[in-house]
């Protein structure tokens, strides 16, 4: 789409702009009051639902009628029902289901951080006291409980891109570096030649440890690594390492930095996998180039990487670039760079 195109047309377009809080407001409601799983089994008044919710039938009405408008919920009569993508992925329980998105997406933190985002963009970073580098920082706890829905379908893009390099070797250690969830590394030690080892914040390591047991992971073939990433010995050597979504969070000499930090702890042979929003010079990755903006709303020095800024880190780490995999109807990328044996 030309730049052209996709400039906003008339007044309104602004407007919509500036009250997109609202929209977030009203769906992050209806998700924390669990409407949409109420209205699953069948349509209900909006007295009805208020007594299910707990809440009066006023506001609930105008909650529902809300929904409706941004058309999440139909209305026929007095009755409310739900949109078919409400439906499949509003509804908990259902394996579709993404509502745990608010507490990223929605969390407190950006709404702090994008009501100050003018500040955040003279102080050229985060004016936030409490920041992504704030160690142990709960929002971290929050992003690991949630992300499943983002994870869990970019660990299979991941899991299909690796699966040649794991099928044919006997043994495949894996460090998942800043783990989170740890679905990266939990989907990889699905092979039984893989031996895991997920690393975060202790507090974060905690949930990690969590979906390991919600997705039936055997213990014994996982060891964790609690603390700052910069500081902790990584031990080693690892045949393949993941960072996923990691660097956008620091500056362009920490990127580096880290790097090189990950190219030692890889066996001869070995291959590491980073995944992450790329931008490029034509600003293609509408998501990406977004992105920056939450990065510099509540992260001291972080934004989004090119594909080039990529391949300069894992080249000048002595690694070879692998090249990059755009996975399909998501913003990030998967990059591979390898270790001459
Ligand atoms: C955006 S999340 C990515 C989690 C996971 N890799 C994923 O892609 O879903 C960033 C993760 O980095 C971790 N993290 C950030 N800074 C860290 C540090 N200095 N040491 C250890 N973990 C860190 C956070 O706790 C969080 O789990």
């Amino acid at each position: 789409m030309s730049q052209d195109e996709k400039a906003p047309q008339g007044p309104e377009s602004i407007m919509q702009m500036l009250q997109g809080l609202q929209v977030s407001g009203i769906l992050s409601a209806g998700i924390a009051l669990d409407v949409f799983s109420q209205l699953a089994p069948a349509a209900l008044s909006a007295e009805n639902l208020a007594t299910r919710i707990h809440c009066p039938p006023r506001s609930t009405r105008i909650l529902l009628d809300s929904l409706a408008a941004l058309g999440l919920v139909t209305k026929s009569g007095p009755l409310y029902g739900l949109a078919p993508v409400a439906d499949q992925f509003l509804v908990q329980g259902k394996p579709t289901y993404i509502g745990g998105l608010t507490s990223i997406f929605s969390s407190t933190i950006l709404w702090t951080g994008f009501q100050r985002f003018a500040d955040a963009v003279k102080n050229d970073g985060t004016i936030l006291p409490e920041h992504a580098e704030t160690p142990r920082n709960a929002f971290w706890e929050e992003f690991a409980k949630g992300s499943a829905a983002m994870a869990g379908p970019a660990a299979q893009v991941l899991d299909t891109l690796v699966s040649g390099f794991i099928t044919s070797r006997p043994k495949v250690r894996v460090l998942d570096i800043a783990a989170g969830s740890g679905i990266y590394g939990y989907t990889l030690v699905r092979h039984p030649n893989v031996e895991l080892t997920s690393l975060d914040w202790p507090n974060v390591i905690a949930e990690t440890k969590q979906w390991g047991a919600r997705l039936g992971v055997d213990p014994a073939r996982t060891r964790y690594i609690e603390g700052n990433l910069f500081d902790v010995e990584y031990g080693g050597p690892y045949d393949l390492v993941l960072l996923s979504h990691v660097y956008h969070h620091f500056d362009r000499a920490t990127c580096l930095g880290l790097t090189q930090k990950v190219a030692k702890a890889l066996a001869p042979g070995g291959r590491v996998a980073v995944q992450d929003m790329i931008v490029d010079d034509e600003l293609s990755n509408a998501g990406a180039v977004l992105f920056a903006a939450v990065m510099l709303a509540w992260t001291r020095k972080g934004e989004t990487y090119s594909e080039r800024d990529y391949k300069q880190w894992l080249t000048d780490a002595g690694l070879v670039w692998g090249g990059a995999h755009l996975s399909a109807g998501m913003p990030s990328s998967w990059v591979f760079a390898d270790k001459r044996r």
